[in-house]
């Protein structure tokens, strides 16, 4: 499917400063929020396995917070039959579905056996999301490890699948109630049943016959401004952090060239371009990914 030049601009832009990165550990940088029964990780605790199960998923977070930094980790989905099953990768600036929470979302979701994936990425600011965007993938997802990261600084977000960026969603400069860029948020990943909307709007449902379905992870990698109360660390815009750097603030032209290569031949859905659901397109639509 993609063309050999595109594979070749993937494998030179290779990324740049995250290799460096400290390494994150599960018992000093994350907590698990499920059953011991539904959370695994291999003898030497490099590779995180989640499960669902008819009876309840799983799922896991930072215990710190992040304002600004590159977030990026390896994911296996579960593989064969996964219709119904969503598995997420996402940050929130709360434990829970608040009305006045920010969040940044990668959600995979399943299929029958055979059939696509599609990931689903949305972006909340004080509790308001519905700006969703799909995207088919150019590979199958529950074969290999593949990298998924976001970038975020006050200027945009970026959402990455490899070096690819699928999503740019971008700040305008001003006072606005569309990009998070005020409360720092922890990193979530977690699987759950979501029958009811995520395979074909909610016509396949998962067979429990197939469970436990079983999600995996590794390579965490975090390299991001750590929020510490009280009033903290990671305000200024003019740091030395490579993510707030004028680089890191538009795409470069190689991701430019894969941007549009994605655009032209994965979004399976854009909010933007919903007329039926918007009478009024939502201000961020009208800012170029491209500046
Ligand atoms: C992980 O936890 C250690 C120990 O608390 C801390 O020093 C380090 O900064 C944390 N790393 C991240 C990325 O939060
Ligand atoms: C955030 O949302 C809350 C609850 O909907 C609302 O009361 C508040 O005014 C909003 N804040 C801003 C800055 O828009
Ligand atoms: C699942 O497969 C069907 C049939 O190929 C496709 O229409 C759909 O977009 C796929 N993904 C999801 C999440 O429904």
């Amino acid at each position: 499917m993609a063309p050999l030049l595109f594979i070749a601009a993937l494998m030179a832009a290779s990324c740049s400063s995250s290799e460096a990165a400290s390494k994150v550990s599960f018992e000093e940088n994350f907590s698990m929020m499920c059953k011991d029964s539904h959370f695994k990780t291999s003898e030497d605790g490099q590779i995180w396995y989640l499960s669902l199960d008819k009876e309840t998923g799983c799922g896991f977070q930072t215990k710190q917070r992040y304002r600004f930094g590159w977030f990026s980790m390896k994911l296996k989905l579960v593989g064969g039959d996964s219709a119904g099953v969503v598995t997420a990768y996402y940050m929130c600036s709360e434990n829970g579905a608040g009305p006045e929470r920010d969040e940044l979302d990668f959600e995979f979701l399943g299929n029958r056996t055979g059939q696509p994936y599609l990931i689903q990425t949305n972006i909340y600011k004080n509790g308001t999301g519905n700006r969703e965007m799909r995207h088919m993938l150019w590979f199958d997802p529950t074969e290999e490890y593949h990298t998924y990261s976001i970038l975020w600084n006050n200027h945009q977000i970026l959402f990455f699948v490899d070096q690819v960026p699928i999503r740019v969603y971008k700040n305008n400069g001003e006072a606005n109630n569309f990009f998070p860029n005020e409360k720092p948020m922890y990193l979530f990943s977690s699987i759950w049943n979501a029958d009811d909307w995520a395979t074909r709007g909610g016509l396949e449902k998962t067979d429990w016959q197939k469970a436990p379905f079983v999600s995996s992870y590794k390579d965490f990698n975090i390299d991001a401004c750590q929020w510490e109360d009280p009033y903290p660390a990671c305000v200024s815009t003019t740091t030395k952090n490579w993510w707030d750097q004028y680089n890191a603030w538009h795409l470069s032209s190689t991701q430019k060239n894969d941007y549009a290569w994605v655009q032209r031949n994965l979004v399976v859905y854009d909010y933007c371009k919903d007329y039926q659901r918007f009478q009024t397109m939502p201000e961020e639509c009208s800012l170029s990914p491209w500046d």
